[in-house]
């Protein structure tokens, strides 16, 4: 973390990032998080009746994969917007807007509290952890779906490469020295479970890929789920951002599969229990 990192700032930035792409996230976004939504699920026991919080739920599609189960699913996340469209797309499940770092519950609440794809938006990622951890029952399960490193994870780093290219300079309203890939490290991640108290810790790895028919539905759905790349890109003027759009469609170009880009996509599932 840098020394001009505002953990304030940035969750302020993330609530209005996640607000604005509230609905078109849950369209375009949720069919990619959801690949690692039955790990999740798998690695946290989640069951019939198993009482699951899900924390910075977005439009719900963990819940919803949880009721499949028979489990008793409640969500928290820090956009409005978010849990109002959980909200409508789940009326009987309670959805709540909380920040990770001061959830809602009385302690020992749930028997599993899992989060898919929220911890690097997190500014203060050892509070939040340790907030999870206060929740749960002794024995309780906490989970973690996150990004891998942009070696493995190519749809962010797409957008990365055709910024680098154009020479796009973020302005000054986007916060720096956060770096949202910090636990796609093994080593990283390990050591935020194992410094919370949690035992038993497991890492596994997972590599997938998503096909898109050309470059322009690969950008739709950046634009559509990346808070801080889509900002970025919305802030600057036209001519870099053109100058951004046809870097990013040369680099898809690398990506095709017959009449189809296939881009590869790699999350870490981490998890340990509370003492
Ligand atoms: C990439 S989305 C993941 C959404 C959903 N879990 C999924 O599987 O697609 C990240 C979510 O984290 C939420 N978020 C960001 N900072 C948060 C915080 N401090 N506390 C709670 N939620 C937060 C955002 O509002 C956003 O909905």
């Amino acid at each position: 973390m840098c020394p001009e990192f505002n953990p304030e700032a940035f969750r302020e930035f993330e609530r209005q990032g996640h607000d604005r792409l509230a609905e078109s996230y849950a369209d375009v976004f949720t069919p990619i998080t959801n690949l690692a939504v039955s790990y999740l699920l798998d690695v946290a026991s989640v069951k019939t009746g198993t009482r699951v919080l899900d924390v910075a739920c977005g439009p719900g599609n963990v819940c919803q994969a949880a009721i499949r189960r028979g489990a008793e699913p409640s969500g928290i996340d820090l956009s409005p917007r978010m849990v109002e469209i959980a909200g409508r797309l789940m009326p009987d499940v309670k959805f709540r807007v909380a920040d990770v770092e001061r959830l809602p519950f009385e302690q020992g609440s749930f028997e599993a509290v899992v989060c898919n794809f929220g911890l690097g938006h997190f500014p203060r990622p050892e509070a939040s952890v340790a907030e999870c951890v206060r929740v749960l029952v002794p024995g309780g399960t906490l989970a973690f779906a996150w990004w891998d490193s942009l070696q493995r994870q190519r749809l962010q780093a797409i957008f990365r490469a055709a910024l680098g290219e154009a020479g796009a300079t973020p302005s000054p309203r986007i916060p720096t020295g956060h770096d949202v890939f910090r636990f796609s490290d093994t080593a990283a991640l390990r050591g935020l479970l194992e410094g919370a108290g949690l035992e038993q810790v497991s890492i596994s790895d997972h590599a997938t890929s998503i096909k898109v028919d050309d470059a322009r539905q690969l950008w739709e759905i950046g634009m559509g789920s990346l808070a801080v790349t889509s900002s970025i890109i919305l802030d600057i003027d036209a001519a870099t951002q053109n100058s951004i759009r046809l870097a990013f469609d040369r680099i898809c170009d690398s990506y095709r599969d017959g009449s189809t880009l296939r881009i590869p996509i790699a999350f870490k599932i981490a998890a340990g229990h509370k003492p």
